[in-house]
């Protein structure tokens, strides 16, 4: 088999040894995040830091239980190891906020349950056909599932352990410094209307959500080169923004006098100067790096601001992921190859957005920067099923989500994996969220009739 069948659209023949060898590495190196993210005392472990979040053992112990249920359960046929704690970690049973008050594994149980599991998916990785037809097993499907799965809620555990103020989480990274003038928030790039592939069918570790590629014929717009930067939003703060009740809908008018918010998340003002707290230490917002901890309403109140609007999720995507000249989808912005330290901010590199100039080698071929990394974008669009969509492997992974309650997020923060971003990639939030790692650019219509 080749390499297409588990890391996307490179054609490089390997062979099913060196692809599980790949899943293997990939096993490893998020459960160290994992465990990264959980050595800390038992009190903070097991403390609820805010109702939005469950404490971070649970996230531990589901991770494992989620690998149990697909790896060893459902694509090994194994039988359960405890199925009296499957019921504890069913995030539909239990909302986050009730989570401490459940029965759960306490820290040294959690991890020594996941990792008994861990031993025994080894060994069906051992022993799988990744050539076998059933789809779980297929190019490792399950694999990329639990992968994915961790990743996802190692960044759900950062953003918990932002909110605790935790210290330590600081790295200071090797972030490549950015380019004057590009915090201004002043360059578009143009993309041409016509159609474009929105989607996958080629990419065997995309989720259900992806699936099927369609197309889709979109009229001429501008999008921002960048995503907002610190300084241009601050700009809208200080015009008074969050006060004027022309720049926000009605929805957003409520949250926003329910909330009492009048700036980003974790920011203050201090002495005439704005501070943000990061991990637990206190700094100067810097005005060269994208925003974040913006919620759907703010990112719509300011885009009307600044006079114009959201991206719809298809235009996020043909912008971010589509190449003209050879009519075809890329599966990053730069084209096939994997995100290097040249390309994209990801993967808990430095702790925070780099500054917006950053990566010139990562630009999509319309010519839009940090599209991938840095921040996930709010979109103009909730969260609904391409045309010939079908549930798999269950419907609790996105089916029960799709509707008006949620928006589309795009493109990955810096606290996501490579293994979990991509130009097809979809996550979603309800529009008053802004805890997690997220941010936007705008866009505005080419005709001059409409923004
Ligand atoms: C895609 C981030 C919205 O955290 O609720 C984790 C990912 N799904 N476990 C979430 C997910 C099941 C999901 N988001
Ligand atoms: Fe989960």
């Amino acid at each position: 088999m080749n390499n297409a069948g588990v890391w996307g659209v490179d054609e490089r023949d390997i062979d099913e040894h060196e692809v599980k060898e790949l899943i293997a590495a990939e096993l490893t190196a998020v459960r160290s995040r994992s465990l990264t993210y959980t050595d800390a005392d038992d009190d903070l472990l097991v403390r609820q830091h805010s109702a939005l979040m469950s404490p971070l053992v649970w996230d531990l112990a589901h991770v494992g239980n989620y690998e149990e249920l697909w790896v060893l359960r459902e694509a090994g046929g194994i039988t359960p190891l405890r199925p009296e704690i499957d019921d504890l970690y069913d995030a539909f049973k239990h909302p986050r906020r009730d989570r401490p008050s459940l029965p759960i594994l306490g820290p040294e149980e959690a991890r020594r349950y996941i990792s008994g599991v861990r031993g025994r998916v080894l060994d069906v990785l051992d022993e799988i056909d990744l050539n076998d037809p059933d789809p779980l097993r297929r190019n490792g499907f399950v694999f990329g599932l639990v992968i994915q799965h961790e990743h996802q809620h190692d960044e759900t555990m950062l953003a918990t352990l932002q909110l605790s103020g935790r210290p330590g989480l600081v790295i200071e990274g090797d972030l490549p410094p950015g380019r004057a003038g590009a915090a201004s928030g002043a360059e578009e790039v143009f993309v041409p209307g016509g159609p474009f592939v929105m989607g996958t069918d080629l990419l065997p570790w995309a989720y259900d959500n992806e699936r099927p590629a369609h197309r889709v014929d979109l009229p001429a717009y501008w999008i921002d080169r960048f995503p907002v930067s610190n300084g241009a939003y601050l700009a809208f703060i200080e015009d008074g923004g969050y006060d004027d009740p022309r720049w926000w809908s009605a929805e957003g008018l409520r949250w926003r006098h329910k909330s009492g918010a009048s700036a980003p998340l974790f920011w203050t003002k201090d002495g005439g100067a704005w501070w943000r707290t990061r991990f637990g230490r206190r700094e100067p917002v810097p005005a060269d790096e994208p925003v974040q901890h913006v919620c759907w309403y703010e990112a719509d109140a300011y885009a009307r601001w600044a006079g114009r609007r959201l991206p719809t999720e298809a235009e996020w995507e043909k912008a971010c992921g589509w190449d003209p000249v050879a009519d075809r989808a890329r599966k990053y912005p730069w084209g096939d190859g994997d995100p290097g330290p040249g390309r994209a901010n990801l993967g808990h590199r430095a702790a925070r957005p780099a500054p917006l100039g950053a990566f010139p080698d990562g630009a999509s071929a319309y010519g839009a920067e940090q599209m991938i990394g840095e921040v996930w974008e709010w979109t103009s669009s909730h969260f609904l099923p391409y045309p010939g969509f079908r549930s798999f492997p269950y419907p609790e992974y996105s089916e029960v989500f799709f509707g008006s309650d949620y928006r589309v997020l795009r493109g990955g923060s810096w606290a996501a994996d490579p293994a979990a971003v991509r130009t097809t990639f979809r996550n979603w939030d309800y529009p008053i969220r802004r805890q997690i790692f997220s941010g936007f650019r705008c866009a505005r219509s080419a005709s001059p009739e409409e923004v």
